[in-house]
């Protein structure tokens, strides 16, 4: 395990590009290889979580070549998986995890299974399980819930799912099982979450029709996407932006990074706290669901910052970095408040307990609470030592807090940071000068 140490810090300056996005990668390539003609993906994210994308990809029969500037998938078709010679490797990859059953289980007369690594196993299925059952498939998994977990593909049939939770994942596994089913599939999400696989799946020839809350897609016999560019992460884009505003002195640009309304939640948070943050973020579109992908710039500066209050609505919009609200509440004045955030205990690490526990270990006043957390913002945090339990955006927020504190933060566990961001310690390491 490795252990990284982040001094007190003087100021950020410049520009970075973040890494590609996470989210639409894992996409690309799963659709490229649900594809009949060859998808050639740009910037694609080169990550351990990605790669662990294209290897699933290439177990299940698709041609995969990386280049420098751009990975091409020759796919197999839509109904036309090969047979993996044993489990599927997930990794870390979560998303991964609970999209790609929404294919396999379309696949007629196969069956797979998929596993990953320690922190994978803790993380539920059933709530793709669910739906997938409903529509005909079977869904073998551990303790009823956990990985490993096997899929049965059979003919499906089309179904309109409700959402219990607002979930990204699970809505796209349903959308993509919709595509394999006979008949049109509706998913109903209770609040919005992102919508790169509506996106993406409009790109590809798939009418996808949304009426407010509800998505609907029907059975298709082919995916032709178009060649794809992939965005910069703003999730991983997050990190570099707290750092900035919370670093007195510090001015930075973020080029090229993703600005899809869905995944900006997290800025207009910071913006209501009275963070600096100027760029030409997206609109909600309303019910027309682009094909393309947004991006920009962002300018971002160092300046006081209050507290607020995150309300269920607003969770999914902001989900992978409420983790760094919790850090910029510390520093606020007043107290910054999450609610309607249970999912957070589901992700890489229990998140309401890590970033409560690690945050309180650096000088920070925080209560977790059943679905979120409060914090009493005291100005600053002391430092100390942080413990990443694996889980990349730990590993991150550890680091800006190390920047932000008087004494410095040690994070053990810095590796786990390459799950999304292989060149986070370097690309911090340059924005310090
Ligand atoms: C993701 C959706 C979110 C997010 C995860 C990536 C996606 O999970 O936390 O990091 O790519 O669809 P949920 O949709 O389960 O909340």
């Amino acid at each position: 395990m490795s252990r990284a140490r982040f001094d007190h810090a003087r100021r950020l300056r410049g520009s970075v590009t973040p890494p590609s996005d996470k989210s639409i990668s894992h996409r690309a390539a799963i659709l490229g290889a649900m594809a009949s003609e060859p998808v050639r993906v740009r910037n694609y994210l080169h990550a351990e979580d990605t790669v662990s994308s294209l290897e699933a990809m290439r177990a299940l029969g698709a041609l995969v070549t990386i280049d420098a500037d751009e990975v091409v998938i020759r796919g197999t078709g839509l109904r036309e998986t090969g047979e993996a010679d044993g489990p599927i490797d997930v990794g870390n990859a979560g998303t991964l995890m609970r999209l790609l059953p929404g294919w396999l289980a379309g696949q007629e007369g196969r069956s797979y299974t998929l596993d990953g690594d320690a922190s994978i196993r803790r993380r539920p299925v059933d709530r793709i399980a669910e739906p997938l059952r409903r529509m005909g498939a079977v869904i073998d998994a551990t303790d009823g819930r956990l990985p490993p977990f096997t899929v049965h593909g059979t003919r499906l049939t089309a179904i309109d799912y409700e959402l219990p939770v607002a979930s990204a994942q699970v809505k796209s596994c349903v959308l993509l099982a919709g595509l394999m089913a006979e008949g049109a599939t509706t998913v109903v999400e209770p609040v919005p979450s992102r919508d790169h696989t509506e996106r993406m799946l409009a790109g590809a020839g798939v009418t996808v029709h949304r009426d407010g809350a509800r998505i609907t897609v029907s059975g298709v016999d082919e995916l032709t996407p178009e060649d794809l560019v992939v965005p910069g992460d703003p999730s991983s884009a997050a990190f570099m932006i707290a750092a900035a505003v919370l670093v007195p002195g510090s001015r930075i640009t973020v080029r090229a990074t993703g600005t899809n309304w869905t995944r900006t939640g997290f800025l207009r948070i910071l913006q209501r706290m009275g963070g600096i943050v100027v760029g030409d973020l997206e609109d909600a579109p309303g019910d027309a669901v682009p094909g393309h992908e947004p991006l920009g710039d962002l300018e971002v500066a160092h300046g006081p910052l209050i507290g607020t209050v995150v309300e269920a609505g607003e969770v999914p919009l902001a989900i992978d970095e409420l983790p760094l609200v919790a850090l910029l509440g510390c520093f606020a004045e007043g107290e910054t408040v999450v609610r309607g955030a249970q999912e957070l205990r589901l992700k890489e690490s229990d998140r309401i307990a890590t970033v409560v526990d690690g945050l309180r270990a650096l000088g920070g006043e925080l209560e977790a609470t059943d679905d979120g957390f409060v914090v009493t913002g005291t100005g600053g945090l002391r430092g100390g030592t942080i413990g990443s339990h694996g889980d990349h955006r730990l590993a991150m927020l550890g680091a800006v807090a190390g920047l932000a504190s008087s004494d410095g933060v040690t994070v053990d566990g810095m590796e786990a940071a390459a799950v999304s961001y292989p060149t986070f310690t370097d690309d911090l390491a340059r924005l310090l000068g």
